[in-house]
């Protein structure tokens, strides 16, 4: 059997027994079992986005040890930031990114959330985890959208209706790009990283991949709770640790 052969077999087994034990019990399993790229099974990871936040997180997860694919409608603009990050960081247009990985981090302005629903909604329904990084910004984003999107419950529920099918789990939408780096692995206490999802598997997976780059995830609860999820500035946004997510996260029940 080749390396390659090898390599594809221990990601099918470990994304297979994620979703087996995390449908027994969900949350309880040590997540780190789902991901490892030290004990050789990395899970290969796409950016739809690679701007400054897309492209922060994603240098995090080639630094975890994981074969990122950075996307762009203008690939070539993207060749100076993963020259920077050696083989395992490489550029695709849109459709290769959603093609390549197993998980995909949508960091989009959320302006652009219905149109990627429309041509790719059908293919990022497949993947074990949608990570939705993007945030709707009165500010930044057409007003119709932002209500739009508020209609819905917030940009939770309003992701799942533009990604119908797809696993997703909102995170890292309020820590600031430039901060990522630093923040990353923190000596002391980890910085926490509050997440919302609806499906057990994707949870379980987002957590560890997560704790990987260095950062403590803690799960807030579904997808409706990911209007709490906003860009920096917001009640849980900038840096908090796990306890103190927890904290906020009682206060606003
Ligand atoms: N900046 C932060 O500190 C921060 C922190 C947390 C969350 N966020 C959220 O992350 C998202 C991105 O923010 P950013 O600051 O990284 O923005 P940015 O630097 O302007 O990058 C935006 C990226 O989105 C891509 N994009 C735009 N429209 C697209 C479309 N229709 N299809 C595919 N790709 C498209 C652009 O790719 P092209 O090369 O194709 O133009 C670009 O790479 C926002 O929703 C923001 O709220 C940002």
């Amino acid at each position: 059997m080749t390396n390659h052969r090898v390599e594809n077999d221990r990601r099918k087994f470990l994304l297979t027994v994620g979703g087996g034990i995390a449908g027994l019990a969900a949350g309880s399993l040590p997540a780190q079992v789902l991901a490892q790229p030290a004990g050789g099974a990395p899970l290969s990871i796409s950016t739809i986005g690679a701007g400054r936040e897309g492209g922060a997180l994603g240098a995090l997860f080639v630094k975890a040890g994981h074969p990122v694919m950075f996307s762009s409608r203008h690939p070539d603009t993207l060749k100076g930031l993963v020259d920077e990050l050696g083989p395992l960081a490489r550029v695709g247009t849109v459709e290769e990114a959603v093609e390549f990985g197993d998980v995909v981090m949508v960091v989009v302005p959320y302006t652009a959330m219905e149109q990627i629903g429309k041509d790719y909604g059908n293919a990022l329904a497949k993947k074990v985890l949608v990570i939705d990084v993007s945030n709707p910004i009165a500010r930044r984003d057409d007003a119709e959208i932002v209500k739009w999107v508020d209609d819905q419950g917030g940009a939770g529920l309003a992701t799942a209706k533009f990604l119908p099918g797809a696993h997703v789990v909102r995170a890292f939408n309020a820590i600031n790009y430039a901060k990522l780096s630093a923040d990353a692995h923190r000596p002391g206490e980890l910085v926490g990283v509050p997440i919302a999802g609806d499906d057990p598997h994707a949870i379980d997976i987002a957590s560890s991949l997560i704790r990987e780059i260095g950062f403590d995830p803690v799960v807030i609860g579904g997808l409706a709770m990911g209007k709490y999820l906003g860009f920096p500035g917001t009640l849980l946004g900038g840096e908090h640790t796990a306890a103190e997510i927890r904290q906020i996260v009682t206060n606003l029940h």
